[in-house]
């Protein structure tokens, strides 16, 4: 007797799901992967930070960020020709400030020979067409490690925006591309652009840290400036609660208001919901910074094996790029560009 031909057929293959739909047809092969690809990361993509130290043809590391290093000004400028050479557009300056040149008003900061305003001359000159981004905010500058003046147990906004217009203007003059306020002070955008027009520097650009929170991410990079052991209290007084997107949407509104020609969201990568928000809103250009603890935890879980830093960093970026950034400061920068370059 011949056996039913169903019963036959369903031993070599399982039952028809009757399946018109099968996405995982486009995900059959690399190249069918490519194709269908939403979002790309480019070199175009990267602004590289970078930590300043006093000295000559030294580099010194940072112990909590695996890989990455302060450098003395000649060291930065090597670095400057490396990012042009990767085509990275733009990189930045964060100074580490000799101790002893720190004080309660952070006055180092309108220093006109202060390391910044150094680095950019010594970077513009040697390399012009690498963008410069400098961050205005008194931080590095003070004893406290405040990001503006401190009376009285209060970070007194209104002076402190007289003295930031000051530091930009200073750092204008040494030739900066963009000033990227991080200090949340209220108002800060309206007056350096007031300041700067008043000056000539129409063509300086203001890249806002609009939505900056007050964040546990930023342990590192305090420990790169130096300011982890000096900070008195927290900047919660100044820097957005972690709970609020509404409230980043009014500080962007106001900051372009103000005249900022792009928009920050910082931290990244646990903030992706704020930088969707702030694109679809406002539909300008809009930066993430995938700030130090970030860097630290992919760097430091790839130290131990527990995770494949490579492919971690490449899928951190990406992730930005989903989310709407137009752009990211990474200190991955060097190393995301040379992989690029590879293919
Ligand atoms: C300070 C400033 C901070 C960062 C950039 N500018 C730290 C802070 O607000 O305390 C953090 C960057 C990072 O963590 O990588 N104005």
């Amino acid at each position: 007797m011949p056996r039913p031909l169903a019963r036959e057929a369903a031993r070599t293959e399982p039952a028809s799901l009757g399946l018109t739909q099968r996405p995982r047809r486009n995900r059959k092969a690399e190249w069918s992967r490519r194709l269908v690809r939403e979002t790309t990361l480019t070199v175009d993509d990267l602004i590289w930070p970078i930590f300043l130290i006093e000295g000559e043809g030294r580099r010194d590391p940072v112990a909590s960020m695996p890989g990455v290093e302060r450098l003395t000004v000649d060291e930065a400028v090597r670095a400057a020709e490396k990012a042009a050479s990767l085509r990275i557009p733009a990189i930045s300056f964060f100074p580490f400030v000799e101790p002893h040149l720190r004080d309660a008003t952070g006055s180092e900061a309108l220093n006109r020979n202060n390391l910044v305003c150094r680095a950019v001359r010594a970077v513009k000159r040697a390399v012009p067409e690498i963008g410069v981004i400098t961050d205005v905010a008194l931080d590095p500058y003070t004893s406290h490690g405040h990001d503006g003046l401190l009376e009285d147990g209060v970070i007194v906004n209104d002076e402190t925006v007289a003295l930031l217009v000051e530091q930009s203007l200073i750092q204008a003059e040494a030739g900066t591309d963009v000033i990227a306020p991080s200090d949340m002070m209220d108002g800060r955008v309206g007056a350096i652009r007031t300041g700067l027009d008043r000056a000539g520097f129409r063509d300086v650009q203001i890249m806002t840290y609009a939505a900056k929170y007050a964040s546990a991410f930023y342990g590192p990079f305090r420990d790169a400036i130096g300011t982890s052991a000096t900070l008195v209290g927290d900047k919660r007084t100044y820097q957005m609660d972690a709970g609020n997107t509404d409230e980043a949407l009014r500080e962007v509104a106001l900051d372009l208001d103000e005249g900022a020609d792009s928009v920050m969201v910082k931290p990244g990568m646990p903030y992706l919901d704020v930088i969707r928000r702030v694109k679809e809103t406002f539909s300008v250009p809009t930066f993430a910074y995938q700030v130090s603890g970030e860097y630290a935890m992919i760097a430091a879980a790839a130290q131990n094996g527990w995770l494949d830093g490579e492919r971690a960093m490449m899928e951190s970026l990406a992730a930005f790029k989903r989310a709407g950034a137009d752009g990211i400061f990474t200190y991955f920068a060097p190393r995301v560009a040379e992989r690029l370059r590879q293919g």
